[in-house]
């Protein structure tokens, strides 16, 4: 009888019986960070239903946007990162790990369309692989520490959508890795490539999120940007992107990335420019200093391959 009682009293009979018992569950999780996390969320997410106290159908409509999150996601379209974008969930992590606060370049969120294993690139060369509507853009820098001294052999790692706006693996017409390269600074801790200026672009909108943004009546546009990655031994790897556009489309970011402190200086050029002779007018410039921060470099795991199997 004295069994049968303490069996009945573990039972659930009531709303407030169940977080306990959940958490009580976890309670023999060895990992102490996954325990922090896991007990966090129960808890939130818990009391997140017991504020809106979703009916069955609500929660059977939100089973299925989070299911079709995944089946959304292949080789070249990452809707699970896409989603944690639009949430804004991605720029909170970044703001969290990186806050600029050592003088290092500000970063933004890697976003859907990392693929990774870009070619290898020589100073100077365009990363249009392809023909690539858009004029032309000489983009020069350099890659330094926070003190300004030059960092010789730093890794950038360039991609940027075309302005038809998709990313060459979102685009049958163009070539494999169309504006898309790796380049590596000089002594001194310059670089330079050729590429098209970068224009705005819609995030992919075929799949819940874009059911989700239609529902909240929510433009799908990003602001004109270049994604890097610079990356140096001794220092902390910088995922960013440089911007190009109006204050009102930068500040109507779809995924929340774009930060003041890297807009870039995109100068037009209508007249013909002695250092650059021969390029069909107009055409931009755009100079701009990646600052490091001293830290373990890391890359971070491509979310698509980019090639369908
Ligand atoms: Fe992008």
């Amino acid at each position: 009888m004295q069994q049968h009682l303490t069996i009945e009293s573990k039972l659930i009979s009531t709303l407030d019986d169940v977080t306990p018992a959940v958490l009580s569950a976890m309670a023999g999780t060895q990992d102490p960070r996954l325990r922090t996390i896991m007990e966090s969320a129960t808890r939130h997410l818990h009391a997140f239903i017991l504020e809106t106290r979703p009916t069955e159908a609500e929660f059977e409509t939100a089973l299925q946007w989070i299911a079709a999150l995944g089946h959304h996601t292949d080789e070249t379209n990452n809707e699970v990162v896409l989603a944690a974008d639009v949430l804004g969930a991605s720029t909170l992590i970044d703001l969290i790990n990186n806050d600029g606060m050592q003088g290092e370049t500000m970063s933004a969120l890697l976003g859907p369309f990392y693929r990774g294993k870009a070619p290898d690139c020589s100073c100077g060369d365009c990363i249009a692989r392809s023909k690539t509507p858009g004029p032309k853009l000489f983009f020069k820098g350099r890659v330094t520490g926070v003190d300004g001294a030059p960092i010789a052999g730093a890794q950038l790692d360039v991609w940027q959508a075309s302005p038809v706006g998709l990313y060459e693996n979102q685009d049958p017409d163009q070539d494999d890795f169309n504006l898309r390269g790796v380049f590596r600074t000089d002594a001194d801790g310059s670089f330079h490539f050729t590429s098209v200026k970068p224009a705005g672009y819609p995030v992919p909108t075929d799949g819940p999120v874009g059911d989700l943004l239609r529902a909240q009546r929510r433009h799908p546009m990003r602001p004109a940007h270049i994604h890097f990655i610079v990356s140096a031994p001794g220092h902390k790897t910088l995922i960013t992107q440089i911007f190009s556009d109006t204050p009102e489309a930068l500040a109507g970011d779809v995924v929340f990335g774009a930060k003041q402190q890297i807009v870039g200086d995109f100068v037009e050029h209508r007249e013909p420019h002695p250092d650059y002779p021969d390029v069909p007018l107009p055409f931009f410039t755009c100079e701009y200093q990646f600052r490091l921060t001293p830290g373990e470099p890391s890359y971070p795991v491509p979310p698509i391959s980019g090639t369908k199997s």
